[in-house]
């Protein structure tokens, strides 16, 4: 085999470290698409006790004042468990289509849904802390 000439060597070398660090860059990006668990967001749009009124009040009219199911199915931590809060958000603002459900986005800010679908996972507080 012809020995490479050190320079054709080196731009190889090269072009191997170029496809390295860009898989590194890549590596998070992709670790967070297949991950897209978020925590509780630090800020929501509303203030927390308006969001846990809300909550309380208006979800509660379908889906019972203490959740545990109405017309709307019940919003307790155990029936909630096998649902990502990422998708819980979703049914929030978009609603069910063909069901009573109804859309809350632009009521609800995607920060705030998210916010309460977390804490439905967690055990919705009564009132605000
Ligand atoms: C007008 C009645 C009504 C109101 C108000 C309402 N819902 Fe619902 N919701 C329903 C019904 C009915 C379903 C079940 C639809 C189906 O799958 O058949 C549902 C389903 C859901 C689900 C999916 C539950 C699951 O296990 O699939 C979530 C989450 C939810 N509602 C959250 C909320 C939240 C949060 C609010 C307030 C911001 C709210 N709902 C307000 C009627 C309502």
């Amino acid at each position: 085999m012809r020995k490479l000439s050190w320079n054709v060597r080196r731009v190889r070398l090269r072009k191997r470290l170029m496809i390295f660090g860009a898989l590194c860059a890549l590596f998070p990006l992709a670790s967070s698409i297949a991950l897209p668990a978020r925590p509780v967001p630090a800020t929501t749009s509303k203030p927390i006790d308006e969001l846990v009124r809300l909550v309380r009040q208006d979800c509660g009219s379908c889906h019972g004042l203490t959740l545990k199911g109405g017309l709307g199915k019940p919003l307790l931590p155990e029936n909630l468990a096998g649902r990502d809060a990422d998708t819980l958000a979703q049914i929030i603002l978009d609603g069910i289509p063909g069901t009573p459900m109804p859309p809350w986005r632009g009521i609800l800010a995607e920060n705030d849904a998210l916010w309460i679908a977390r804490k439905l996972k967690e055990g919705f507080p009564d009132a605000a802390p």
